[in-house]
């Protein structure tokens, strides 16, 4: 354990999205680096610039803690769970950097950015607690601690006045088959219950020119889909103000960039939805027919109670637009059960909207109390009932994936492949345009685009061939 001075500290605000650690594969070399990733696709792409960061420091990424000698925990604190699984893992750290001192232990994303100080106090055996606006400083972080044995807390949110800068793509990053891409970062919306402001700070739009640029250079190396990146990624270009253009333009330049083959983008926020973005689905043969459109509820009431500003009428307005315009999209969401003052009639309203649009998938919560959000002062439902509600509506979403699931089988599709199945060194795994993973039989480079027969239909995938072969 190291008692380090601490510099830089700067204690403050809170936190930000969605599952599942995410770790890299391994390689020789004389330092290594291994990640942790916790919530939303943020994280995991932060967790890539990290990754890319350190290999320009020499560092390779490794799947096993024990051989790394940078350790990084990216946190995620939007729910309670999330929050409670960094800590555990930091708690599991510790034998390691008891065995070795040198080790540095750096925990990253929004449990940090919510608590800085405290949690370099509270976990003895961090070296760096730094928050998401800090990423590009890593590597100097890293080589202070080598050589000056410091601890370091780098939390201290970005304002938009502040010179916040999108870390940039380096050199040695891997060639992914679909990237992200920023285009903006926080978040201005404050729903009542969601921490991410607080963590992720104000929102702050990438210049244009930056964005296409990154994603010229993703096409070159060999890039066929880029996901574009935000917490509320249509908000890019809502103040004028600030000279950029609006999120549909953006669409349409993206779309002409030579070797991108699919866009996608996420997350949208209903309220900043506009006809041109609906046309854009039209319009755009490289955008895919799939969008993720957080609903939160289906009740006008605790919309408004979260702090939403749209109603269950505008939600479905969009939703009924959309399928006007451009039937092919499939839609997925996100639900949270149980929000204060959501009643037994509430939560049904929320059933009877999802039998209404019969989304393709969904993420669904238990509201969880974050510290230092509004909806803590609500009186709150019971968390037994909480649980109950969750099941019910996890069980209705279920029957309504596996339907569209089955409504595929007999389809032509088209499957961008992404590697071999880690299940079946026989068959291949990509996306369709709506975002189902879709398993194919024979073997494929990533990056090929193929037009499959789909023969089957999994609980969450779907079993194709490549169209003319039996
Ligand atoms: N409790 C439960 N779910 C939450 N989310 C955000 N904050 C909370 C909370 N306090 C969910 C929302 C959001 C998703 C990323 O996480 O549904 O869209
Ligand atoms: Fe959180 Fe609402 Fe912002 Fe989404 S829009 S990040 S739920 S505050």
């Amino acid at each position: 354990m190291n008692k380090l001075p601490v510099i830089q500290a700067e204690p403050n605000a809170e936190a930000e999205p969605m599952q599942s650690p995410l770790h890299f594969a391994a390689s020789l070399s004389p330092k290594r680096v291994y990640i942790d990733t916790f919530g939303c696709q943020m994280n995991i792409h932060d967790s890539q610039r990290m990754v890319s960061l350190m290999a320009g420091e020499g560092y390779a990424p490794t799947e096993s803690p024990e051989e790394a000698d940078l350790i990084i925990l990216n946190s995620c604190s939007v729910r309670e769970k999330a929050e409670q699984k960094v800590r555990t893992r930091a708690g599991q750290m510790k034998k390691i950097k008891k065995a070795n001192e040198e080790v540095v232990l750096a925990i990253g994303g929004c449990v940090a950015s919510q608590e800085g100080k405290r949690l370099l106090d509270r976990i003895p055996h961090a070296d760096i607690v730094f928050g998401p606006d800090h990423l590009s400083r890593l590597p100097e972080l890293v080589r202070n601690v080598r050589q000056e044995r410091t601890r370091h807390n780098e939390t201290r949110l970005m304002g938009r006045s502040t010179a916040f800068t999108f870390p940039k793509l380096t050199k040695e990053g891997p060639v992914e088959v679909s990237a992200f891409v920023s285009v903006m970062k926080g978040c201005d919306k404050f729903c009542t219950y969601c921490i991410v402001p607080y963590t992720r700070g104000r929102e702050v739009s990438r210049e244009a020119d930056e964005i296409l640029e990154e994603v010229r250079v993703l096409a070159e190396r060999g890039t066929k889909e880029v996901v574009l990146l935000g917490q509320t990624v249509n908000s890019y270009g809502n103040r004028p103000q600030d000279g950029h253009m609006p999120f549909s333009d953006l669409l349409y330049r993206v779309a002409e960039v030579e070797g991108i083959e699919r866009i996608r983008f996420t997350s949208p926020h209903p309220s900043d939805f506009s006809e041109a973005q609906i046309q854009a689905f039209a319009k755009i043969d490289k955008l895919c027919p799939h969008m993720h459109l957080p609903l939160q509820s289906g009740s006008t009431e605790v919309l408004a109670a979260m702090r939403r500003d749209y109603t269950r009428e505008e939600y479905l307005a969009i939703v009924n637009r959309l399928r006007e315009v451009a039937p092919q999209v499939a839609l997925t969401t996100d639900i949270i059960v149980g929000f204060p003052g959501e009643t037994r009639q509430a939560f049904e309203d929320t059933l009877s909207l999802m039998r209404e649009v019969r989304f393709h998938g969904a993420f669904s919560f238990a509201y969880s109390e974050r510290v230092g959000t509004k909806a803590l002062e609500m009186s709150s439902v019971p968390v037994e009932e909480r649980f109950d509600r969750l099941r019910e509506l996890q069980a209705l979403q279920d029957e309504i994936t596996q339907e569209r699931l089955n409504d595929a089988v007999g389809q032509r599709q088209t499957v961008l492949i992404e590697g071999l199945s880690k299940k079946d060194a026989t068959r291949s795994t990509g996306r369709n345009g709506q975002n189902r993973p879709v398993h194919v039989a024979g073997t494929y480079e990533p990056g090929t685009v193929l037009q499959v027969d789909i023969v089957e239909a999994y609980k969450h995938s779907l079993l194709g061939v490549q169209a003319g072969t039996k």
